[in-house]
């Protein structure tokens, strides 16, 4: 082969490969929050900031934090290091996170809080993010790719209603309930704020995005297609339209079979499976252009060992008639052994 060739192969990420709809024979690796405590280096730099969010909005900070797994690990991708709440917080909702307990927001009070609202994020705020993304395409190898991401209008809803996390989102469907056009606003707010977002994202570097709708599971038939299914083809159509090329990766975790809801989404080219999903249902109900991301339980990550070997494998062996993103079926815990991590990383790729 000429050395031009062997130049052209180097150039190419293999995840974008995949989201182009070509199989990998060894499928690209990402962990999501593969930036976070459970790497003492992170542990160090989280020290440094204030806050969590102005962590988020420092850019040197969030560089290094999105830079440290890939320097650890080699993973095939990067992801932005930021949160799906900074999207609140350029509409004007107050974000913070209390130590130990998760994001605290005022909650939104009926119509008259959403009103309240910026009609715009303010792309000032968000400025940081897309410096963060573009220092780190500039510091990434050409093989890794970068991801970008926002929270699906949803997910972001449910903790701006509430305020806080809740065990089932059930301050935000009583309000989706009682207040239907209310809720309808909120959600189309960030139905154009969040596209806006990732096309910006896009515009200062990243390779892809990632909608993450982490509590897509927990809303009933009509209810789950109006919130969920149909923001996140609000979102995907606006950036495809605006950017015709852009991949973009739907996470909508513990929907089971309604992930089959999904297949007509147009202008999507992933969707992410949770650990509990079937990929054998998924793979028939999807069609053949969306590559599927997933799915290992990150309690066998935490396990490791023999256990961790075979849960592994039982994910290549699922998806091993498909355009295949190796990943966890959720985020990574903070207790989770860097050892184990490594066990996966080689046995992923069979080196
Ligand atoms: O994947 C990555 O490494 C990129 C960074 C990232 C974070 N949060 C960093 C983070 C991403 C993609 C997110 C997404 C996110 N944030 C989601 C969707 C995915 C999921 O996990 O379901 C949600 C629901 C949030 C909201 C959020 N942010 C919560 C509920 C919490 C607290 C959780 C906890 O364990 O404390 C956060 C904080 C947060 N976001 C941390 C990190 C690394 C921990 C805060 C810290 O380091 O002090």
């Amino acid at each position: 082969m000429t050395a031009s060739l062997d130049a052209d192969l180097d150039r190419a990420a293999p995840l974008l490969a995949v989201l182009d709809g070509v199989r990998q024979s060894v499928p690209p690796l990402w962990l999501m929050r593969q930036a976070g405590r459970y790497l003492p280096e992170y542990r160090e730099i989280r020290a440094k900031a204030a806050n969590f969010i102005e962590f988020c909005f420092t850019p040197k900070l969030a560089l290094e934090a999105t830079l440290q797994p890939i320097r650890r690990f080699g993973f095939d991708a990067a992801i932005l290091f930021s949160d799906i709440l900074v999207m609140p917080e350029a509409l004007g909702q107050k974000v913070s996170f209390a130590e130990g307990e998760g994001p605290q927001l005022p909650p939104l009070e009926g119509a008259a809080g959403i009103a309240a609202l910026r009609d715009e994020p303010d792309w000032a705020r968000l400025a940081p993010v897309f410096e963060t993304v573009s220092r780190a395409r500039a510091a990434l190898s050409e093989r890794t790719a970068l991801i970008g991401f926002c929270g699906a209008p949803w997910t972001v809803a449910s903790y701006m209603i509430a305020g806080h996390g809740t065990p089932e989102q059930a301050p935000a469907r009583l309000f989706a309930l009682r207040e239907p056009e209310a809720f309808q606003r909120l959600i189309d707010l960030l139905v154009e704020g969040s596209a806006a977002y990732l096309v910006k994202q896009i515009d200062a570097g990243a390779d892809a995005a990632q909608i993450f709708d982490s509590w897509a599971g927990v809303l009933p038939g009509e209810e789950f297609r109006r919130w969920c299914v149909e923001p996140v083809r609000g979102i995907a159509a606006r950036v495809r339209k605006a950017r015709p090329g852009a991949r973009i990766i739907a996470f909508p975790r513990m929907v089971g079979s309604r992930i089959a809801d999904f297949a007509d989404v147009a202008g999507l080219s992933a969707i992410g499976l949770d650990t509990a999903a079937d990929p054998v249902f998924a793979a028939k109900v999807l069609p053949q252009r969306l590559a599927l991301q997933g799915h290992l339980d990150p309690l066998a990550l935490m396990a490791g060992g023999a256990r961790l070997d075979q849960a592994i494998d039982e994910v290549l062996r699922a998806f091993s008639g498909r355009p295949h993103i190796f990943n966890l079926g959720h985020g990574i815990l903070p207790t989770t052994p860097i050892a184990h991590v490594e066990q996966l990383v080689k046995r992923v790729r069979g080196s």
